[in-house]
């Protein structure tokens, strides 16, 4: 092959579609595994291991380094499959799929390009809502804990005691402990900030205009409203029951796209033994099921806990 052909024969886009897609599922794995927590884990543990996982996530240098290699496999394996779709299809005038459907290797075969177009839609649209919170949008609430206090006080002209509940705002920070953000004065009754918050997550002391230390955006609470869980006073997403079955229906668009393409990327890398052949099908197909089966599951259950 010369050394243009490694990158432009259509072989070489097929090797490219089969590396680029078994990346694409080493990713779905890890992803699913981080937002199962979202259903697994309960309470203030659990908003808190959900935005801790998803600040490493966007802070460490090896995980950094696998988010831009994800980015380019979903380019490279959208733009390549839709290249050889129409290749296939200009090969093929008489829509030969289409009228011999028998002849050809299954009904999941010939919808992958349309399968795989609905999911790069459905991966535009999610990381509008998440991605861009978590990485751009400068809006998103910071992880605050809502906690009142009770003080104590005398009275010094009655030697009453008087009991005040004093409701205080706590920002968790990247150092791992919570830092009075905000108080609600009780003799005037209104909300006195004891922080600034700059470029979205930088914390700085009101007074002495210091950074004292960095809070994590709430994603938690983002992905819980979007799927119609109140959370934090945040407004819910009144599309919420649109949004669970639009995700529901894009798994199910996943699933046929994987029962093809799993067992498919490793024939075009020629890595088909009629020893191992017989368990690579069945394991496509049974993660093909599982993988966007718990995906689908974490909407709908955010929605019914509402
Ligand atoms: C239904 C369950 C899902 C939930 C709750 C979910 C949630 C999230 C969240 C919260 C983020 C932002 C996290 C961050 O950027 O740190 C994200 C990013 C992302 N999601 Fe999902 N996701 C789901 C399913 C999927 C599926 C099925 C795909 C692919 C087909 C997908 C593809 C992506 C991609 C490519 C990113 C950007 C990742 C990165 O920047 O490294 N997600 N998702």
């Amino acid at each position: 092959m010369s050394k243009s052909g490694i990158f432009t024969s259509s072989l070489a886009k097929k090797y490219w579609m089969a590396l680029t897609g078994l990346f694409l599922i080493t990713f779905l794995v890890g992803h699913l595994l981080g937002n199962l927590q979202l259903i697994t884990k309960t309470g203030e543990e659990g908003r808190r291991a959900f935005n801790e996982y998803a600040y490493f996530m966007g802070h460490n240098i090896f995980i950094k380094i696998l988010a831009y290699v994800t980015y380019f496999s979903i380019l490279a394996h959208a733009c390549i499959g839709l290249y050889l779709a129409v290749q296939n299809k200009k090969a093929r005038p008489q829509n030969y799929a289409y009228n011999r459907p028998g002849t050809n290797s299954g009904a999941a075969s010939r919808y992958m390009a349309i399968l795989g177009t609905i999911i790069l839609v459905f991966i535009c649209t999610h990381m509008a809502n998440f991605w861009y919170k978590q990485k751009v949008a400068e809006t998103v609430p910071l992880h605050v804990l809502h906690k009142e206090i009770t003080e104590e006080q005398q009275n010094p002209m009655t030697g009453q005691t008087i009991k005040q509940v004093i409701p205080i705002d706590y920002v968790l920070t990247t150092k791992g402990d919570y830092m009075p953000f905000a108080y609600v004065d009780p003799q005037s009754q209104q909300k006195m900030e004891l922080m600034d918050v700059k470029e979205g997550t930088h914390l700085y002391d009101k007074k002495a205009e210091l950074q004292v230390g960095e809070g994590y955006r709430d994603l938690h609470t983002v992905v819980m409203n979007f799927f119609g869980q109140s959370e934090q006073g945040q407004p819910t997403n009144e599309w919420a029951l649109v949004a669970v079955i639009l995700y529901v229906v894009s798994m199910f668009v996943l699933m046929f796209h994987l029962w093809h393409g799993f067992a498919s990327s490793f024939q075009s890398l020629g890595l088909n033994h009629k020893k191992y052949n017989g368990i690579i099908t069945f394991t496509g197909k049974a993660f093909a099921i599982v993988v966007p089966l718990l995906f689908a599951i974490i909407p709908v259950m955010i929605y019914l806990n509402r």
